[in-house]
């Protein structure tokens, strides 16, 4: 059985006809089954699905891998063509969330609509993931990524607050993973748990299978020179055979990643896609 990866939305775009913004949003097929994983900050995902020739009006689910605007705000207008679908996302991809400038004020960045009641059936329609679940089969979310390296923290000034009184750890942050012939395949939204946090506990869920592809947001732009050597030393031992680094990973990690790994570094921008055996 194949398993399809297909970018919807990132912020650049491969193919004439796709639109691109700050965001992600991948379509993956599994046989008959559909699911999103993201839906970008607008509703270029149905733009992008159509163009691309993808009919997200036969979607299984939804995915969360956080409750960033950037991944969410395209959610409604999913909703809105496609009709209620099941939203798998950790509870807290619902709260408020707020990026603090220097003058300590926070700029609203979390899910547009969830606190406003745009989005209604929320409740009704979401299925708590603070645990590893399986989405349909054989294609899992990692629920709540266990902190366990001393180099990573969530990537930026994130509150739970306007004030910026209560830091958001982001404990909503998930990936998607999938097994493959080749090895687990990860999908990662922005990994504000930290790359390496994540490939850690999906290898440990996988019960130690090596890690064929590792692509989306690796959240790496205001990675110091520490953090970025240590999550290199990581990459150079998991040894990956893909990485896809996208969206908020930073010029300055891509080029690091591309540096080392050459030829196992892929584009993962709006538009491509990518197969792979079960
Ligand atoms: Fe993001
Ligand atoms: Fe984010």
């Amino acid at each position: 059985m194949h398993i399809s990866v297909s970018v919807l939305v990132e912020n650049t775009a491969l193919k004439k006809g796709l639109l691109a913004e700050h965001g992600l949003s991948v379509y993956i097929e599994a046989g008959e089954q559909k699911i999103l994983f993201d839906t970008g900050q607008s509703g270029i995902v149905l733009h992008n699905a159509k163009v691309l020739g993808h009919r997200l009006d036969r979607l299984d689910a939804v995915v969360l891998s956080h409750g960033h605007y950037d991944h969410t705000g395209g959610l409604k207008h999913v909703l809105k063509s496609c009709g209620d679908l099941k939203i798998y996302a950790h509870p807290s991809a619902f709260k408020p969330k707020f990026a603090c400038n220097e003058n300590g004020v926070g700029r609203s960045i979390g899910l547009p609509g969830a606190d406003g009641g745009l989005l209604p059936n929320i409740e009704k329609l979401s299925v708590s993931t603070t645990q590893p679940t399986e989405i349909i089969e054989g294609i899992f979310v990692t629920g709540q990524i266990p902190r366990v390296t001393p180099f990573e923290d969530t990537g930026g000034p994130f509150f739970l607050d306007a004030a910026c009184t209560q830091p958001d750890l982001m404990f909503d942050d998930q990936a998607l993973f999938f097994n493959t012939s080749q090895g687990t395949v990860v999908l990662l939204g922005c990994a504000h748990a930290g790359v390496i946090n994540t490939l850690v506990y999906v290898h440990e869920l996988t019960g130690g299978k090596s890690i064929h592809a590792v692509m989306g947001g690796m959240h790496l732009l205001s990675a110091d020179e520490e953090r970025m050597n240590r999550t290199m030393d990581h990459f150079y031992r998991l040894d990956p055979d893909l990485l896809g680094p996208a969206h908020c990973t930073g010029r300055s990690a891509v080029f690091r990643l591309h540096a080392s790994f050459g030829r196992k570094c892929i584009p993962f921008s709006g538009g491509t896609r990518i197969t792979f055996t079960r």
